[in-house]
């Protein structure tokens, strides 16, 4: 497979691992952030996986091509918002080009003032602990300081394709 990186030594291709990852199937979160005029902000997300539970950490990881990146490390918290099967539509619209992403989706502000978005299977407000670079990416992880949950369908995402998953 042809090497398209930006650096020609590297040992698999963008491609390759692109391929290899796209059969690692996860589930599909939205996380969402309010900067200091309170105005929300949200993408998709599946970089999402928990880290500790005892302190209770999580992470996620964002292109650093985002030009949100700074309101990230400046909001002093995120929510990450786990999708049902019955919010493709809305993990779809938060990942396509510049659009009024909150204007047809209930949400309200968490008690740490952070957008949680209404029936998610569940969201986790966070705070954040540590800011890490990952390569093209940025790594930030939250520490979770409250939990809202509801039961449903997960919303999945495998070899490129949203789709839902149920055990
Ligand atoms: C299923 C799925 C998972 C995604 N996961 C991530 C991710 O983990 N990190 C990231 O930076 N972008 C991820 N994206 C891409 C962003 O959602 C997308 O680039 C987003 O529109 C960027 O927001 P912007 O248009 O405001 O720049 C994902 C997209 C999809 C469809």
């Amino acid at each position: 497979m042809t090497n398209t990186s930006n650096f020609p030594n590297q040992p698999v291709s963008i491609a390759e691992l692109r391929d290899a990852m796209g059969c690692y199937l996860t589930g599909v979160t939205i996380v969402t952030v309010a900067g200091s005029n309170k105005t929300p902000y949200g993408l998709t997300v599946n970089s999402f996986n928990s880290v500790s539970l005892s302190p209770p950490l999580i992470l996620w990881s964002l292109d650093k091509r985002n030009d949100k990146l700074p309101l990230f490390s400046e909001a002093g918290g995120f929510a990450v918002n786990i999708m049902s099967a019955r919010q493709l539509a809305l993990c779809q619209k938060f990942a396509a080009a510049e659009n009024d992403r909150f204007a047809d989706c209930d949400w309200y502000f968490g008690p740490f003032g952070q957008p949680i978005l209404s029936n998610a299977l569940a969201s986790l407000e966070c705070k954040p602990w540590a800011e890490y670079d990952g390569g093209d990416h940025t790594i930030f992880v939250g520490e979770v300081m409250s939990i809202e949950q509801t039961d449903g369908k997960a919303a999945a995402f495998y070899k490129g394709k949203l789709g839902y998953y149920e055990i």
